[in-house]
């Protein structure tokens, strides 16, 4: 005779519902993640229109491969040499970046219409680039960091992207893992985007448009400041320097980038002259290696340089 026969069934009843408490849940949740992480958004955004003036297309290209480095991320795979170099590779695409949340894909900016931007609209283009809301309507990680642009030079941008040459070349949309798509399912999320620069300001070697070049175009901040590789939260004082970047197989190469600050003892920028600081500039990457885009800043106009080292120089040293 089986004594124990209803105390066992009772306490495989408890287990079960416990386990049904627990489990349902949590697959439910793992089905939610997995195939709902990419929802949809709007954010209002203003409406601009390309133009075909042949000023406005080659002020666009010399920002995309000058201080916007859009050739940076966006230039073909094939041309990793030439890209360093500071030439202007088309805009075709393909390079991919490993990183803890999934595999990230540069997509072609030609204006293709079967693999490139080319079935974009304009509000499509202008909305990613002040929003980072995909034409389909998504949100990724964000990647680019144009939002402030004036509005003359999002639009010499944009008149630029429809002059170029289509370039047929197919490359698959970003692949998030699993822990990518929880973060965009639950915690990255987009935001009303910051005022841009305005339209006045004077392309002069100023303070003002130095740090313009600097915050919305060329991401110097977000490279030489200390930040969290898993979140990208700010950990040091800006410009301050301290962001580790990884050698893709040698440990012993990895890089921290360095003070831009007016420190004469750790500020990259405080030890040179103004003269030097172009020659330094222009004189592109000296590491194979080096995540910092050399290639197209050397590309940049000495008066630019010129704005930018009077834009670091006026700021605060480190304290
Ligand atoms: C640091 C790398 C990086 C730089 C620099 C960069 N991009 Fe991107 N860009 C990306 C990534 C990653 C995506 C894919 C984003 C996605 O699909 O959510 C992307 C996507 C795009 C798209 C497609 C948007 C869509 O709706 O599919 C356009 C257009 C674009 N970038 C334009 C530019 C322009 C113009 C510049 C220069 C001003 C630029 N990018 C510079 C990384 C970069
Ligand atoms: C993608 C990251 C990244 C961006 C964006 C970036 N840098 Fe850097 N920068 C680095 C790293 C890493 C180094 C150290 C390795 C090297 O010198 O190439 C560096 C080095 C430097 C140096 C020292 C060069 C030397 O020879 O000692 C200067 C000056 C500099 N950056 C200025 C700038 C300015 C100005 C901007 C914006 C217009 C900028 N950087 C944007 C990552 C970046």
């Amino acid at each position: 005779m089986r004594k124990s026969g209803p105390h066992k069934n009772r306490w495989k009843i408890i287990l079960a519902l416990i386990s049904l408490v627990i489990i349902l849940p949590i697959t439910l949740l793992v089905i939610d993640i997995t195939f709902n992480f990419q929802h949809s958004f709007d954010l209002p955004f203003e409406k601009l229109a390309a133009s075909n003036n042949p000023a406005i297309i080659a002020r666009g290209e010399y920002l995309a491969y000058g201080p916007a480095r859009c050739a940076d991320c966006h230039g073909d795979v094939n041309q990793r040499d030439a890209i360093g170099a500071g030439e202007k590779v088309a805009l075709s695409g393909g390079f991919f970046e490993e990183i803890f949340l999934g595999t990230v894909r540069f997509p072609n900016i030609t204006p293709d219409k079967e693999t490139g931007i080319g079935r974009l609209s304009d509000d499509q283009v202008t909305r990613f680039m002040r929003t980072g809301i995909n034409h389909r309507g998504e949100f990724g990680l964000p990647f680019m960091n144009y939002q402030r642009l004036s509005d003359t030079d999002l639009v010499a941008i944009l008149s630029f992207l429809r002059a170029q040459t289509p370039v047929k070349n197919r490359v698959e949309p970003t692949d998030y893992n699993f822990l990518g798509k929880l973060a965009l399912a639950y915690f990255i999320k987009p935001e009303i985007p910051p005022p841009a620069f305005p339209d006045s300001l004077p392309r002069t070697a100023s303070t003002e448009y130095g740090r313009y070049l600097a915050e919305a175009m060329g991401s110097c901040r977000e490279c030489h400041t200390h930040r969290s590789l898993k979140t990208g939260a700010y950990l040091g004082e800006f410009y301050a320097g301290g962001m580790q970047f990884e050698h893709p197989k040698e440990p012993e190469l990895n890089l921290v980038s360095p003070s831009l600050l007016p420190d004469s003892i750790t500020g990259k920028v405080a030890g040179l002259t103004k003269e030097e600081f172009v020659e330094r500039m222009q004189a592109g990457q000296f590491l194979s290696w080096s995540p910092m885009p050399w290639g197209p800043f050397s590309r940049m106009t000495k008066e630019d340089i010129e704005a930018l080292y009077i834009y670091l120089s006026s700021l605060k040293p480190a304290g």
